[in-house]
């Protein structure tokens, strides 16, 4: 059998700990996989002055998948996070994290099995933070249409495939009215191309009541970034925790394959290690390379060794990191052994969906005001009533009406956002005009334009109005 290349990120912490017991397994099961290492993580920084080089992205790209092992990154401050980085270059749209009960492993459920599939690239994780003043920082959380669609194509496509019978699609568009109601709608506009399955959609909090008490009652969940990025470590932990938590960043050309966990410093470089949740990862990556029967033959050498009561300590077992890598090796079935264990050898693999329309509706829309951020360092900032053609509705402090009415017995800060509306027929020159006029008092840091289609305003009314 020809063999396929793919690259192999060792990372940091942990990463070529777990990383080398991999590599033996895959060979024990005489894996057609040759691996092109590629570096990334705090070992690269000195050499390249950033966490991922350029030729490690050129070799994913190159080999169209990537088992990559966790990388650290520091917090509030420092290199972007490369695992960020990488979605973000090759367009990973979706990240999906199977949480399925092992054998072995006693959790407080032994009947999960659930994936995620977490729109991987948009959200909060666009990173577009600024602060605004000293005391106000905002992110901007950006939800588009083709996003959400690619998301949710890829969950229905995934769901047939694998022969699931649900999708939920999981939000709070009662409260984010316009972003996760945008991501709500394109889950319904697509939905309604798949009617042999179940489509449903609930509120993340709720879902998160649910979970931890009937996990069995879903099916597929298809999330937002950042909901995606919670409940899927709150789902790892229904079966067991990070050290079996597996996952796949996929895109059209390409996917990484990684454990949900990061580089665990305290236990790096010790042999305490559990690279169960990258073996996982790693048999993700097989099934996608369509090399099932090798992916069942590891999944089975896998699940014996823990029935076994083989577990790193994590788990609540003594083994080391080698221990229990030797062990699965040991547990190695022959091929038609593993073939035997299941029915699914021949599903189909890398699932291909089509890039989504573009839409160029908004033609239609049309300014009907805008919302300005400003700078106040002595209370509520006097303001005009009527600035050009725009006229002041309404001003909020931190997202509370404070103008005009009475004044809440709020906690004030210094960034004030004033709603101004226009009577009459206005265009994006009216703005230009309406800021020179802006009070310089005041000074602005963020504008936002409102527009409306029709009747219907593209924007969400403020608190109060
Ligand atoms: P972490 O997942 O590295 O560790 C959390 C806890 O779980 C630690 O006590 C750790 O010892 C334990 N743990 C994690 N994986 C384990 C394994 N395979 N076997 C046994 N125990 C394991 O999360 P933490 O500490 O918040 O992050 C450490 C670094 O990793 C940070 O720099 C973070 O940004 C980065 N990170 C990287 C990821 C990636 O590259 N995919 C994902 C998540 C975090």
């Amino acid at each position: 059998m020809t063999k396929q290349t793919v690259t192999l990120i060792k990372g940091d912490g942990i990463g070529p700990e777990i990383s080398i017991a991999v590599q033996q397994i895959f060979a024990a099961a005489e894996t057609p996989v040759l691996w092109e290492e590629a570096e990334a993580g705090l070992n690269c920084i000195e050499r390249y002055g950033n966490g991922l080089p350029q030729e490690t992205l050129d070799s994913i790209v190159r080999n169209g998948a990537a088992l990559k092992a966790p990388t650290t990154t520091p917090i509030g401050g420092g290199h972007k996070s490369i695992n960020v980085t990488i979605r973000k270059s090759l367009d990973l749209f979706a990240n999906v994290r199977p949480s399925k009960s092992l054998p072995g492993i006693s959790t407080r459920f032994d009947n999960v099995d659930l994936i995620i599939v977490r729109e991987n690239v948009e959200d909060t994780y666009g990173g577009i933070e600024h602060q605004q003043t000293p005391d106000v920082a905002q992110c901007l959380r950006l939800i588009t249409r083709p996003g959400s669609l690619n998301a949710a194509r890829y969950a229905f496509e995934m769901a047939r495939v694998a022969g699931r019978r649900k999708v939920t699609c999981v939000h709070k568009a009662n409260i984010q009215k316009m972003t996760d109601g945008l991501f709500l709608r394109s889950f319904r506009e697509v939905a309604v191309e798949y009617p042999d399955i179940e489509a449903s959609d609930i509120l993340i909090d709720n879902l998160c009541m649910q979970l931890v008490s009937r996990p069995e009652q879903f099916d597929v969940l298809l999330l937002p970034n950042l909901f995606g990025d919670i409940v899927s470590d709150l789902c790892a932990g229904l079966v067991g925790g990070l050290g079996v938590a597996p996952g796949g960043n996929i895109g059209r050309n390409a996917a990484v394959f990684e454990a949900v966990h990061g580089s665990a410093p305290d236990i790096a470089g010790k042999g305490l290690a559990n690279p169960t949740a990258f073996l996982l990862s790693g048999i993700q990556m097989l099934s996608y390379l369509g090399l099932n029967s090798y992916a069942l033959r590891i999944q089975y050498a896998l699940e014996k060794t823990l029935k076994a009561g083989i577990k790193t300590r994590d788990l609540g077992g003594n083994s080391s990191t080698q221990q229990f890598t030797e062990a699965v090796i040991k547990n190695m079935p022959h091929l038609p052994q593993a073939l035997e264990a299941s029915q699914d050898v021949e599903k189909p693999a890398r699932i291909i969906i089509p890039v989504p329309e573009s839409h160029f509706r908004n033609a239609e829309w049309e300014i009907v005001g805008i919302d300005v951020f400003t700078r106040s360092d002595n209370g509520l900032p006097e303001l005009p009533e009527k600035i050009g053609k725009f006229r002041l509705t309404t001003l909020s402090n931190r997202g509370t009406k404070v103008y005009p009415g009475p004044k809440p017995d709020i906690l004030m800060v210094d960034c004030y956002t004033s709603r101004w509306i226009a009577d009459t027929a206005v265009e994006h020159n009216d703005i230009a005009n309406f800021l020179r006029e802006f009070p310089a008092a005041y000074p602005w840091t963020h504008i936002e334009v409102l527009y409306r289609e029709g009747d219907t305003p593209m924007y969400s009314k403020m608190q109060g109005e």
